[in-house]
């Protein structure tokens, strides 16, 4: 039985107020695991505030160093961060990250026990053009190949055509996609595929989540707009319960 994620990711939105106003409310769910992914600035006011399980929403490739405006993973850790977002499409449009750059973040996580919440999905392109199999693989091979998947990872399939569009993918196709991933990772992780939980992401928003969450593969959210307003977010979660 794999628990259900919801992630927040905040993007470079929201302020201190924001994150006070969603301190308020009760966010705790036995049955399902809320994680926050806010910008790293505003991490430690929300663990003060009662807002646990944190994620980072990128992490420097690095340990420590002259890297300036870097985060390293043990910075991360030491803020309470149980998770960091990776490969987001956002991460390799803007900065062109490549899976050799996000192995190298990866392992920085796993020297500090940090999850990864690794991001992959098919560019608009590539959907029109039915590449999407071919883009998964390509973005899942390589960090197979390095051994760095584990029970602990969570694996967030955003079509990059349906982040921020309002055009959600079909639960259908979502679903057919999140097999795929689950039988790309079964080819050499047997044992701890069926564990691996496996997020949709991609314009989420409380009247879809239900339709997208009783597929079988999909085991919960990695959420943008929606996450930045709480009776939206509580929304989602209630087509979880
Ligand atoms: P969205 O973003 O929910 O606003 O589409 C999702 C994401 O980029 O993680």
């Amino acid at each position: 039985m794999r628990k259900p994620i919801l992630a927040a990711n905040w993007k470079m939105n929201g302020n201190i107020a924001l994150v006070k106003r969603f301190a308020e409310y009760t966010w705790y769910h036995q049955s399902i695991e809320i994680i926050w992914g806010l910008p790293s600035l505003y991490l430690s006011i929300a663990s003060e505030l009662g807002l646990s399980q944190l994620a980072g929403q990128d992490v420097s490739a690095h340990e420590s160093g002259a890297h300036t405006g870097e985060i390293s993973a043990k910075m991360l850790k030491e803020l309470g961060c149980q998770y960091v977002i990776i490969g987001h499409s956002e991460r390799r449009t803007d900065f062109g990250e490549q899976e050799s750059l996000l192995i190298q973040k990866w392992q920085q996580l796993k020297k500090q026990e940090l999850n990864p919440i690794y991001c992959i999905g098919e560019s608009l392109q590539e959907y029109n053009e039915s590449t999407t199999d071919m883009a998964i693989a390509r973005q899942l091979e390589s960090v197979i190949a390095a051994n760095l998947i584990d029970e602990h990872t969570v694996i967030a399939y955003e079509p990059v055509w349906a982040i921020g569009t309002g055009n959600t993918a079909t639960p259908d196709y979502a679903q057919a996609v999140h097999a795929k991933i689950r039988h790309i990772l079964s080819d050499k992780y047997a044992n701890i595929a069926p564990l691996i939980r496996i997020l949709y992401g991609g314009s989420v928003k409380a009247n879809n989540a239900k339709d997208l969450y009783h597929k079988d593969d999909i085991d919960g959210f990695l959420v943008g707009g929606a996450s930045l307003e709480c009776e939206e977010f509580q929304g989602i979660i209630e087509a979880i319960l």
